[in-house]
């Protein structure tokens, strides 16, 4: 099962890319999570990398598709993978496919702008694993403390309200496109991403029934 997750900032890619992770034994790539290493590790991509980031803005698609090609040769990629906020751009999703990149299943997780500004104020994410949570609908077992690995969790830097302003802004005017660019291909399917995680989780592996 080689899948995309598309959606806007804090539709649910990572919550939902971690669960169908374990389901299909398969790894998640995501792009956020290997950017925000890179800055932490205050590496060559993560010092560019760290001024958009904190603006809500797009990484340039060279560098991202750099990181994509590398970690998809690794051998933990042969059964499949999930791509989680990439591709991002019509130039990022082109170069996998001038990659050779075969996709099965794109899935797009549909939530209204309104209801994302909420949630990433109770959003908590593990510096360690990257494994997000949140205060009331996501909760981890012990307060502050990741499930999956005993991380501290801390408040991502761009969940300030006024970036995250901008990463809609951002997602809507260069991101959204993609689901036309995949309706084309056949790929795209829509879940609701405005229910209970559970519940989008059954609507995901159902959206992704005939491929596995
Ligand atoms: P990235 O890390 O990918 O962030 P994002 O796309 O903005 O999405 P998020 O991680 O914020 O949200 P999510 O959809 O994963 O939601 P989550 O599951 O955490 O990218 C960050 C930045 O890196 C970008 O702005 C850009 O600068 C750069 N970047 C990354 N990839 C790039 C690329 N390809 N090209 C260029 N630049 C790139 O859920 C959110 C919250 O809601 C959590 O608290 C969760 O517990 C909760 N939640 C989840 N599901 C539900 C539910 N059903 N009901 C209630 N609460 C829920
Ligand atoms: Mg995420």
């Amino acid at each position: 099962m080689r899948l995309i997750l598309l959606g806007a900032p804090g539709a649910g890619k990572g919550t939902q890319a971690e669960l169908v992770a374990r389901k299909l034994n398969i790894p998640t790539i995501s792009t956020g999570n290997i950017l925000r290493e890179a800055i932490k590790n205050r590496t060559e991509v993560g010092v560019i990398a760290k001024s958009f980031i904190d603006n809500g803005m797009l990484v340039p698609d060279d560098v991202v598709i750099g990181i994509v090609r590398d970690r998809l040769s690794r051998e933990d990629c042969q059964k499949g993978y999930i791509l989680d906020g990439v591709p991002r751009t019509i130039p990022q999703a082109q170069a996998l496919l001038d990659q050779g990149v075969q996709i099965d299943r794109v899935i797009s997780i549909e939530v209204a702008d309104e209801v994302i500004a909420r949630r990433m104020s109770g959003r908590r994410v593990c510096p360690v694993c990257g494994a997000p949570y949140h205060i009331v609908s996501n909760p981890p077992k012990i307060e502050g403390i990741c499930n999956a690995c005993g991380g501290t969790l801390v408040t991502r830097n761009d969940d300030k309200p006024e970036t995250v302003v901008e990463r809609l802004t951002v997602y809507h005017e260069r991101t959204e496109a993609l689901k036309g660019f995949y309706e084309k291909l056949g790929k795209l399917r829509l879940v609701e991403g405005n229910q209970p995680i559970e519940d989008v989780n059954r609507d995901v592996m159902a959206a992704l029934g005939e491929e596995i």
